[in-house]
């Protein structure tokens, strides 16, 4: 290694260090090095993930430390620094940091869609979201803490969740991550004809509401299509609401004869969703309250019109 060192040095000071940069392919040297110059990004870096790979001394050069992201450095050392002699993430288009990350990065489900994402699609990469050596989070490496990194850009999901109904994610309850993957999803097994909206997907290929609201899981005897096909969305607003119970109608029965209003060509023997039967009378205030009756509308193992 001293031996090789030496023999360069030599070979610099025949052609010079320019001319070595263009005859021969840059080269590694020691992280160490980097200290020199450095110094703040190199005194901090020993609390960050990446710093394994410098303290275990196993890992190939390539995949060694500083240079594992930025790449060999050899030209950068002898010219004395610059932007233009080392992999400068300040200089890279959004496709080419990515491609930096997900060399090692690729290879989990988590980021499966990243490349399909509308985040990527729409010019971001992970520095976005994500800063190496100036991170406010303690959690991944975040930019800022999760919930202010997101609705930095998201604005008028921050004012949903400033709504009268909401779920709680300003208060650190719950996090836009229970629900997103920020990363990019797969597409929807329920709801399949809309976009994925980077919505995670749980267990098995179920909306994430149920990781947390698990007795709307089912499967019930007498299912509600509405709730299983349609999905959570079609009555509630996932974020925030000025209605109870996050409902996307402030008054139920509204909610209801969206689809149950006799009118369309599917459910059973192609009648179209079922009305609601004569005796409904819905100048009656009693019966404007459907759920007062059908109190399982998420499904239920006991009754086919879910009053029990
Ligand atoms: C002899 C001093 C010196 C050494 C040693 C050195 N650098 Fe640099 N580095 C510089 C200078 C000077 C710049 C240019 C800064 C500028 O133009 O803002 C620079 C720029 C960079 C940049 C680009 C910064 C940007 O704005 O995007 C990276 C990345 C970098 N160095 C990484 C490294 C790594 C990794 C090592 C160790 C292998 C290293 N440097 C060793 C002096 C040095
Ligand atoms: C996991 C990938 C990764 C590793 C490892 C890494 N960097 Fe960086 N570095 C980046 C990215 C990405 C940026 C762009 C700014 C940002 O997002 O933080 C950057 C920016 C820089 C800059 C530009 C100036 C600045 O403050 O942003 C310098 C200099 C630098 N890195 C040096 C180093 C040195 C020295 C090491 C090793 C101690 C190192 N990097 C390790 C990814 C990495
Ligand atoms: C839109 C913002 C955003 C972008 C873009 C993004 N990330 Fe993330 N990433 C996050 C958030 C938020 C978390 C924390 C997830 C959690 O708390 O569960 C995370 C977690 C991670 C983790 C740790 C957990 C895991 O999934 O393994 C890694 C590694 C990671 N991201 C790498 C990347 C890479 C590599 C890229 C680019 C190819 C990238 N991220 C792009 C927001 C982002
Ligand atoms: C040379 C391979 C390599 C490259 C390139 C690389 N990483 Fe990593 N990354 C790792 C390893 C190894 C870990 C540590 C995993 C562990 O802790 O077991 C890690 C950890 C992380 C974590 C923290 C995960 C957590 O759970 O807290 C994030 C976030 C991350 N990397 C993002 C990035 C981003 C963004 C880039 C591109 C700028 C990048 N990485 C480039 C190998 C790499
Ligand atoms: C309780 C689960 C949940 C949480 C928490 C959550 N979301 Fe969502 N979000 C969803 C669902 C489900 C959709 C899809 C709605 C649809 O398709 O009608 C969505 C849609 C979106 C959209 C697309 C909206 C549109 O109209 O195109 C954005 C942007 C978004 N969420 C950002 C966020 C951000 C940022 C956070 C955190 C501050 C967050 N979400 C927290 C479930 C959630
Ligand atoms: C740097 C700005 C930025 C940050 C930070 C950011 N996003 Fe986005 N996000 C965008 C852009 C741009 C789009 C695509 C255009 C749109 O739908 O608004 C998008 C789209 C989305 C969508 C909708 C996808 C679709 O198919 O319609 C969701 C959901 C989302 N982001 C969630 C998040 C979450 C969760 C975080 C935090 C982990 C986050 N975003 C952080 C800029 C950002
Ligand atoms: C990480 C757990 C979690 C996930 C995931 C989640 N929720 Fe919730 N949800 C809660 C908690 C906790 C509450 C209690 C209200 C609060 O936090 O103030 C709640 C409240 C609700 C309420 C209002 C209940 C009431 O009594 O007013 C509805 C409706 C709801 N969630 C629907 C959904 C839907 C739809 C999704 C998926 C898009 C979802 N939830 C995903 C945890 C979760
Ligand atoms: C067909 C419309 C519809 C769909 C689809 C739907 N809900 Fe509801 N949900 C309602 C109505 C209506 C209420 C209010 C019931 C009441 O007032 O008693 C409600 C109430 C709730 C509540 C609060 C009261 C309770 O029963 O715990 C939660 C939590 C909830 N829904 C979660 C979900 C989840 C999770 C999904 C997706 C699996 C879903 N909902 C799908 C109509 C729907
Ligand atoms: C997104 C459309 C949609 C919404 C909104 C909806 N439903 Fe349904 N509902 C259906 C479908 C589809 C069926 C199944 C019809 C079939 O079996 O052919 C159904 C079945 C039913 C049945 C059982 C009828 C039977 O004979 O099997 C009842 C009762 C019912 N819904 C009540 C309600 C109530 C009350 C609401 C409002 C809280 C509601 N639904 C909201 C689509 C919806
Ligand atoms: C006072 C209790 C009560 C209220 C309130 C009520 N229902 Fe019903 N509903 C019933 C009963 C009982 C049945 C069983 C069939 C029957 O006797 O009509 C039923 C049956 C249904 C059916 C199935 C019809 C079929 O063809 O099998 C639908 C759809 C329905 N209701 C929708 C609604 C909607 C929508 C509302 C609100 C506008 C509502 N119900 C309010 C008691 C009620």
């Amino acid at each position: 290694m001293l031996q090789m060192f030496g023999r360069r040095f030599l070979l610099a000071i025949v052609f010079g260090g320019a001319c070595i940069a263009q005859a021969q392919a840059n080269r590694y040297v020691s992280n160490d090095l980097c200290k020199t110059c450095h110094s703040a990004i190199w005194n901090a870096f020993y609390k960050n993930p990446h710093f394994k790979s410098i303290a275990s001394g196993k890992e190939p050069p390539e995949n060694t430390g500083c240079q594992g992201c930025h790449g060999p450095a050899g030209n950068h050392v002898d010219n004395g620094g610059g932007k233009d002699t080392i992999r400068a993430f300040s200089m890279l288009p959004p496709e080419q940091a990515l491609d930096t990350c997900l060399r090692c990065h690729g290879q989990t489900l988590s980021r499966a869609n990243i490349r399909t994402s509308q985040h990527t699609l729409n010019g971001m990469a992970c520095t976005s979201c994500h800063s190496i050596h100036r991170s406010q989070s303690v959690h991944a490496l975040l930019r800022k803490p999760q919930t202010a990194l997101c609705e930095e850009c998201h604005t008028d999901v921050r004012a949903q969740f400033a709504m009268p109904f909401k779920h709680r994610v300003e208060e650190g309850v719950i996090a836009c991550t229970d629900c997103h993957n920020p990363h990019g999803s797969f597409a929807p097994t329920w709801a399949m004809a809309s976009r994925p909206r980077h919505v995670d997907q749980a267990m098995a290929n179920e909306e994430p509401c149920l990781k947390c609201h698990a007795d709307k899981r089912g499967p019930f005897i007498f299912e509600h299509l509405g709730v299983r096909v349609d999905g959570c969305e079609t009555c509630h607003a996932p974020h925030g609401s000025t209605n109870s119970r996050l409902l996307l109608r402030p008054v139920v029965f509204t909610l209801c004869l969206e689809c149950h209003n006799g009118a369309g060509n599917f459910g059973r023997q192609g009648k179209g969703v079922p009305a609601q039967t004569s005796n409904h009378n819905m100048a009656d205030p009693r019966y404007q309250n459907c759920t007062a009756c059908h109190v399982r509308i998420h499904g239920s193992n006991a009754d086919s019109n879910f009053l029990r």
